[in-house]
């Protein structure tokens, strides 16, 4: 008989995960312990923004009209454990208030939770991303608490926000920390149609795929903050960046992807990530390894405060006080609304504190960001943003920041002055239609 699946944890990864797996013709049951994603996802509708997913769940989610009827959501972990032969825990592990370590609670809480009403053949498949020990603590935990029987495997997850469901459904590679040749085969029977494409089937014990994920996070964290330093480098010797990027990703060991300089990483992943991992190699003994992820995250972090100082000087003297700053950009990235550690709020949020009337647009992140900053300004378009700005920061990369019209907004604004943070910006455009633009990491001209 076909495997059954369930998901535990709704969120940017497991409502995709959960909407995946029916798409590749499992039946799917969801749980989550928020009533308010399970009623609309009940209802086909997504809880947040990803592109493809809503049709995905319309797809499947069953009673809906022409679906599949394959998906459905509960609130009911006995409802789940009766259900699944496989159990994805897709829960939050963020990063605990006042220090650099994991917050596992969630993680703990789901595996208490779903243990004494597995079936005896289930299979467990842990997904967050977890500091490396956990899953043999978790093992421990399923032995004490669920029937015999039940296993542990341990099977990252890589997917790109923005390209969720892409990535899910055709995942660049699979990794499966496994125990058991049972295990494996249950993986491999779930990720059948991935592999059969062609995707490589990495397996491996417990440490090695949860440290996979982490030395993935840390080396794109490294990659990223090693070309903010050389815009750094680039702006005190009146370099271009952007050139310096292009010249070195031609090399092949280099690779051009990740190279592009700005206000650096944000989101719910890669800033906690590389700070669990270096808490958790203190706690081994193997803090000396990652003292360079310290300095990739504080290369990162001070490119929030260099676009601030950048538009100060930009502004003259008085700094930002009465001036009308928009921001184009609310999301840590684009195609997304996830505004978790994002640098765009945080550089708007900063240039308010310091006396800037801060305008905010961002074409899906707008209500997230509202709760988060409240007190800032928000417009319905980027037109409306820029309406009397002395000056614009282009501060998340979205298609639609690009395709703008400078000469159609240089008709609005107070001043034509742009700061690209991004580095997404075609210069030669924006100067043509008579703007001023700066850009992080290269010369001013
Ligand atoms: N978002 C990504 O792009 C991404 C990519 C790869 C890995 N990850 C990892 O996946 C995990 C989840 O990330 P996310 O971005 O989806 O987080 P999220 O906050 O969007 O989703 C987590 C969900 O788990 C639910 N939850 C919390 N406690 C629960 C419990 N006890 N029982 C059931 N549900 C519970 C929450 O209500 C929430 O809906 C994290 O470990 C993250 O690091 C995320």
């Amino acid at each position: 008989m076909a495997l059954r699946i369930t998901v535990i944890g709704t969120g940017y990864l497991g409502a995709t995960h959960a909407a995946a797996m029916a798409e590749l013709g499992f039946e799917v049951l969801g749980l989550d312990v928020v009533p308010e994603k399970i009623e609309m996802l009940s209802a086909g509708r997504v809880p947040m923004y990803e592109p493809g997913l809503e049709e995905l769940l319309h797809k499947h989610v069953e009673g809906l009209p022409g679906s599949t009827g394959r998906l459905r959501f509960t609130m009911d972990y006995e409802e789940v454990g009766a259900f699944g032969d496989v159990h994805f825990v897709c829960t939050n592990t963020p990063q605990k208030h006042g220090e650099y370590a994991c917050d596992m609670s969630y993680v703990n809480s789901a595996f208490a939770s779903l243990a004494p009403h597995l079936k005896s053949d289930a299979l467990v498949v842990g997904k967050s991303t977890v500091p490396v020990g956990s899953a043999a603590r978790l093992k421990q935990l399923l032995a004490d608490q669920a029937p015999e029987g039940v296993e542990l495997a341990w099977n990252p997850e890589f997917l790109r926000e923005g390209f969720a469901v892409q990535d899910t459904l055709h995942p660049d590679r699979l990794v499966a920390g496994v125990e058991s040749e049972r295990a494996e085969k249950i993986l491999r029977e779930v990720y059948a149609t991935p592999i059969a494409e062609g995707a490589p089937f990495v397996v491996t014990d417990f440490p090695t795929a949860e440290l996979v994920k982490t030395a993935a996070n840390s080396f794109l964290a490294t990659k990223l903050s090693f070309i903010n330093a050389m815009a750094e480098v680039c702006e005190a010797a009146d370099g271009d960046v952007v050139k310096l990027a292009e010249a070195i990703g031609y090399d092949e060991r280099i690779g051009a992807k990740y190279l592009r300089a700005g206000i650096g990483f944000g989101g719910g992943c890669l800033p906690k990530d590389i700070r669990a991992f270096m808490a958790r190699a203190g706690e081994l003994g193997a803090d000396q390894a990652l003292t360079f992820l310290r300095e990739v995250d504080s290369i990162n972090m001070r490119r929030r405060g260099h676009m601030v100082e950048l538009a100060r000087e930009a502004l003259g003297d008085a700094g930002f006080l009465g001036k009308r700053v928009a921001v184009l950009g609310a999301t840590f990235k684009p195609d997304s609304d996830d505004v978790r550690d994002s640098p765009a709020l945080n550089v708007a949020g900063q240039i308010h504190l310091q006396g800037g009337q801060v305008t905010v647009y961002d074409p899906k992140g707008m209500a997230n960001a509202r709760r988060v900053f409240p007190t800032l300004g928000y417009a319905d378009s980027a037109l409306d943003a820029v309406r009397g700005a002395d000056i614009v920061l282009h501060l998340t990369e979205w298609r639609e920041f690009r395709d703008l019209d400078p000469a159609e907004l240089g008709g609005v604004v107070a001043q034509r002055l742009i700061l690209d943070g991004r580095n997404a910006l075609d210069s030669a455009t924006w100067r043509e239609a008579g703007w001023t633009f700066r850009a992080m990491g290269r010369p001013k001209a």
